[in-house]
């Protein structure tokens, strides 16, 4: 029998603990602090890592309970070791510590960006060689996926804005609650999306060539408040769907583009989308649409498993104690800019 895997996720906002068997899901419990958050207009990370030490205990022994099973059955602890917030991962990065010394298991610390495709088998079964998009408010990046034990790459990452980031920057512009993504989204079907053409970061001349794979969503989200500040507020409120359509349009049009093209140069027929961006209705649209006229097959696992959660870190987990990965010991730290080719932090890194 495959080995049961605990998945521990505190990155951001989100406190996170699956279990997982083999690539199927036994369990996953999720508790958030984006309520504490949201009347600041964004994470505080005070805050965050609190809540964390707070919402652990009782999330792990809510998985415990609804997988019937008990912390002696684990095998094996797999943690997100970065990229996030610094006092978020540590209360993560602590616990797991403590439950593998505990219980004498081998701990893993993992990335969580690769973990937004990695959880992807558990909904739709074995990954192929694919391409995975991550888009969520903190990341958005290409990857390559050969392996998920064993062979990821990173093909590019935004230079700046993360594309939910962008959404909700330009939600506080138009006077939308936070976070304002959602909110831009909705409006924005109900806009026209030829109405106002806004520039498309990093996809065209020496940018493009220079940056194929990589993203900037700072000069547009400048642009809307330009146009915002040339028409004044009072017509800005009349053209606000207008507004939220051409933006939305410019960054599901970048974000598509890249990805679809990522495929036929890398060469592989499968792109697997994860982080909550991934809800976003134009950039499902555009993909649908493009990945088909090239052949590409769309994988995105349900909007739940998208946003931050444990089972995404028990997703690789599994798959490194699977290909017997030697385990990252007790001594690790957290890295905050945890590198997209580092799958996890080995025995041996430096
Ligand atoms: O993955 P997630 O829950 O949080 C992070 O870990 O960052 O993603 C949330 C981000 C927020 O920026 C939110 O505004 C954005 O994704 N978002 C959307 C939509 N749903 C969530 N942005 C545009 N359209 C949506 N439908
Ligand atoms: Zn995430």
């Amino acid at each position: 029998m495959d080995p049961l895997v605990l998945g521990i996720e505190t990155s951001c906002d989100e406190t996170g603990v699956a279990l997982v068997r083999g690539r199927e899901l036994l369990t996953d419990v999720t508790a958030s602090s984006m309520d504490e958050h949201a009347r600041y207009g964004g994470i505080i990370p005070e805050i965050a890592s609190r809540a964390h030490l707070e919402a652990f205990v009782p999330t792990l022994d809510e998985a415990l309970s609804r997988a019937e099973v008990s912390l002696a059955d684990v095998d094996a602890i797999a943690v997100t070791a970065g990229p996030g917030l610094i006092g978020s991962l540590t209360v993560g990065v602590c616990a797991a510590k403590s439950l593998a010394l505990a219980l004498n298991k081998p701990l893993y610390g993992v990335n969580h960006i690769i973990g937004h495709i990695a959880v992807d088998e558990l909904v739709h079964g074995e990954l192929p060689p694919c391409v995975g998009l991550v888009v969520s408010g903190g990341h958005s990046s290409l990857l390559k996926i050969n392996d998920l034990a064993s062979d990821v790459t990173e093909l590019g990452s935004t230079l700046d804005d993360a594309a939910g980031e962008a959404f909700d920057k330009v939600g506080r512009l138009l006077g939308l609650p936070y976070p304002g993504g959602p909110h831009i989204d909705t409006l924005a079907r109900t806009g026209d999306r030829t109405a106002i053409r806004f520039p498309r970061g990093l996809s065209a001349g020496k940018d493009k060539v220079r940056h194929q794979y990589d993203f900037s969503f700072s000069g547009l989200k400048t642009a809307v408040a330009r146009y915002i500040e040339g028409i004044g507020e009072q017509e800005a409120q009349e053209k606000k769907a207008d507004i939220a359509a051409g933006f939305s349009e410019s960054v599901a049009d970048v974000l598509s583009a890249k990805a679809v093209a990522a495929c036929q140069y890398q060469d592989t027929e499968t792109l697997v989308i994860g982080g909550g961006f991934s809800a976003n209705s134009r950039l499902r649209e555009l993909i649908a649409e493009r990945a088909e006229a090239h052949g590409v097959t769309v994988r995105i696992p349900p909007i739940r498993y998208c946003t931050d959660n444990g089972a995404m870190i028990a997703a690789i987990g599994s798959a490194l104690a699977r290909a017997g990965a030697a385990p990252s010991g007790l001594d690790i730290t957290v890295n905050t800019h945890m590198p997209l080719n580092q799958i996890y932090l080995a025995p041996d890194r430096a």
